[in-house]
């Protein structure tokens, strides 16, 4: 376990707080007031200042991309993270494209659903509820199928907080003349997926995960080539990456109404973002705190659903006490009266919730969080937090 808990301390990470609590939840997340603060002004979407914050974001998002060499462009989307995904796989998946879509929870299943509603041929690889993708299958299912033309991977996992191996899938893909296509929305920002370590041909995320922004729009980090090869291929007007895409660069706007305040409130955290130190910086203060926080739950008796070497630093999936007094929605209400929102379970076998380790905060917080589920259990007069045996024989199965 990357257990530093207690090794060094950082000083408190200082931002007035609205009484509101903390949202330990994978977006929308806790954002710093000056994030809040940038959206007490309105803007015209045509207006030439709006046009220069979009162009900045775009340029921003690209540096965190790490695209030295000009080859990608990003391109804003409306909507939540699911519609940049949509817009995504119908851009750059040709109708007759067929995709691998590697799935191990809800947002690789949603990703196959989608390819669905789109009538674009793909086949799955499915791992359950959290065991990762891993290359060797990849490779295997790709000489089974020459018809495959895309790999479709979730960078986190965020049903289980499962951090799947990204570079080992991507070396996979080309190694095999194929195209990858990566939802990256909880991790990108935090966890390193670089334009000069990683080969992909586009990667999406939104405001409101690692960048620490609100919620209303998602972007699309695609590969110039790529994005000029879509022209004409979207099933959906609004939903056309391209489009947007040639638009933004003709006009400097938006081709719809811009979700102007969140963009605001965008540029702030992305200003945030980079006086911290960038992505190095952002996923460090997320792993510390998830290594203070899964040390203080173990000692407190939770156990993870995840071993250690697959514990992503942005959600932590933890089973349910097997004790007959744990009701997850009294605990949910126990940590709510202490300023806590946690976040329930995914998984099908066992009962589980889940513990956000990203948005402003930092392990000072997360020390709080700890305490607060100790209080809660024994005001709900559990005695063990161990969980059943049969959540511990899954975990064992991971672990082989
Ligand atoms: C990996 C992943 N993909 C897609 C989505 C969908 O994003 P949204 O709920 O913003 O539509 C999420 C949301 O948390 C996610 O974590």
């Amino acid at each position: 376990m990357p257990n530093t808990a207690s090794d060094r301390t950082i000083a408190p990470l200082e931002t007035p707080r609205l009484g509101e609590p903390y949202l330990l939840t994978p977006g929308p997340l806790t954002t710093a007031y000056e994030v809040k603060e940038a959206m007490l002004r309105d803007w015209g979407s045509w207006d030439g200042d709006f046009r220069a914050m979009t162009a900045e974001l775009r340029r921003q998002l690209l540096d965190i991309a790490g695209d030295t060499k000009g080859e990608f462009d990003c391109v804003p989307m409306q909507g939540s993270g699911s519609f940049s995904v949509e817009a995504m796989l119908g851009s750059f998946v040709p109708r007759d494209g067929k995709v691998l879509v590697l799935i191990n929870g809800a947002y690789g299943k949603r990703i196959a659903q989608t390819l669905g509603y789109l009538g674009r041929d793909h086949v799955t690889i499915d791992k359950g509820d959290y065991m990762p993708p891993r290359g060797p299958e990849v490779a295997a299912a790709l000489n089974a199928d020459p018809a495959i033309t895309h790999v479709i991977v979730v960078h986190c996992e965020t049903s289980s907080g499962i951090l799947n191996p990204l570079k080992e899938i991507s070396e996979v893909v080309y190694a095999n003349g194929r195209k990858l296509l990566v939802d990256s929305m909880s991790a990108f920002g935090a966890v390193p997926a670089g334009i000069a370590d990683l080969r992909y041909e586009a990667i999406v995320s939104s405001a409101n995960k690692c960048i620490e922004g609100v919620p209303g729009f998602g972007f699309v980090i695609a590969r110039k080539t790529e994005l000029e090869a879509a022209k004409g291929r979207s099933h959906s007007l609004s939903l056309d990456v391209h489009a947007q895409w040639d638009a933004m660069n003709k006009t400097g706007q938006w081709r719809f109404t811009p979700p102007t305040h969140v963009v605001a409130a965008f540029l702030e955290a992305l200003r945030l973002h980079r006086e911290e130190g960038g992505v190095a910086a952002r996923g460090a203060r997320y792993t510390r705190n998830r290594d203070v926080m899964v040390a203080g739950m173990r000692e407190a008796g939770f156990e993870t659903l995840l071993a250690d070497r697959w514990l992503s630093p942005i959600i932590v999936t933890f089973f349910s006490p097997a004790d007959p007094a744990f009701a997850f929605d009294r605990f949910y209400e126990l940590m709510k009266e202490k300023g806590f929102i946690i976040y329930p379970g995914k998984l099908t076998v066992v009962d589980s919730f889940r513990v956000g380790c990203i948005g402003r905060m930092d392990e000072h917080v997360m020390r709080r969080v700890v305490e607060a589920a100790r209080t809660s259990l024994t005001e709900m007069g559990v005695a063990s937090a161990a969980p059943p045996a049969v959540a511990l024989a899954e975990r064992s199965r991971l672990a082989a």
